[in-house]
């Protein structure tokens, strides 16, 4: 039976949250089905079994006047019941050509340490592990009150809508400011969290997030495509 990939469109949401809850027992609230037609998400397809694979990609910048755009492969997803038919490999290749289509300069992943099927996958369409290993810090405990506020021409607040939560990513200078504010603006708007990827070797890096309130999901390695 062949698979077929296309553009997914709102009334997949269900069949997507049906893969994301197969893949990952954790975090994982339903799909909202108006952020599909804001993304370039894709789903795998194979005759009786409907939707057997996703992938969600879409643009970033750190600010509004930053010239870059960046595609982020934020989310993928096969059915275990699927996997090692070339699916993932196949929606990453459908992400990447909507980020070419789309102006991007880069396309990136955060793949997980270990995540072999996954690293592969990306491998196979031309993307390169960056070589440090990047801690993924989050919270979902809003601050009440914000004393100062971060300098934005060097730490970026970048509000991102995925498919199922609203966060926001830290980059740039990562201060205790910037870690405090994030956690203020997630109270004021109602997000899940506030993100930021440490270096693992930055030591004074990691206790400064950790000091702010930040807690450690897990270990990943940056996947990057220049286009
Ligand atoms: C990662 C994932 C999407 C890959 O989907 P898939 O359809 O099985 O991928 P493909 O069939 O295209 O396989 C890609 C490569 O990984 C290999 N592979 C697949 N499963 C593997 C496993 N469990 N261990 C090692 N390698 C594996 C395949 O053999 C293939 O390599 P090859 O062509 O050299 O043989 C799937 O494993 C998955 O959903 N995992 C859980 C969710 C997840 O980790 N998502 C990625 C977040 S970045």
């Amino acid at each position: 039976m062949n698979t077929h990939i296309r553009r997914a469109e709102p009334a997949d949401a269900p069949g997507i949250t049906r893969i994301i809850r197969a893949a990952w027992q954790e975090y994982n609230p339903d799909v909202f089905p108006n952020v599909i037609p804001k993304h370039m998400t894709f789903v795998a397809e194979r005759g009786e079994a409907g939707i057997i694979g996703f992938v969600d990609s879409f643009a970033t910048q750190r600010d509004e006047d930053d010239a870059e755009i960046r595609w982020e492969v934020d989310w993928l997803a096969v059915d275990p019941k699927n996997h090692g038919h070339g699916t993932g490999t196949a929606l990453i290749a459908a992400a990447t050509e909507a980020g070419r289509a789309a102006h991007a300069t880069v396309a990136r992943a955060l793949v997980r340490i270990g995540n072999v099927a996954s690293e592969k996958a990306f491998e196979k369409n031309g993307y390169k592990p960056s070589p440090d290993m990047l801690a993924l810090y989050i919270s979902d405990q809003p601050l009440k009150e914000l004393r100062s506020v971060a300098d934005h021409r060097q730490s970026y607040l970048i509000t991102v809508n995925r498919l199922n939560d609203t966060a926001i990513w830290i980059e740039g200078e990562i201060t205790d400011r910037v870690l405090q504010q994030a956690r203020y603006v997630i109270g004021v708007r109602g997000w899940h969290a506030a993100g930021a990827l440490i270096p693992r070797s930055d030591r004074k890096l990691l206790k400064l997030v950790e000091a702010e309130g930040y807690k450690h999901v897990a270990n990943y390695r940056q996947y990057v495509l220049r286009y």
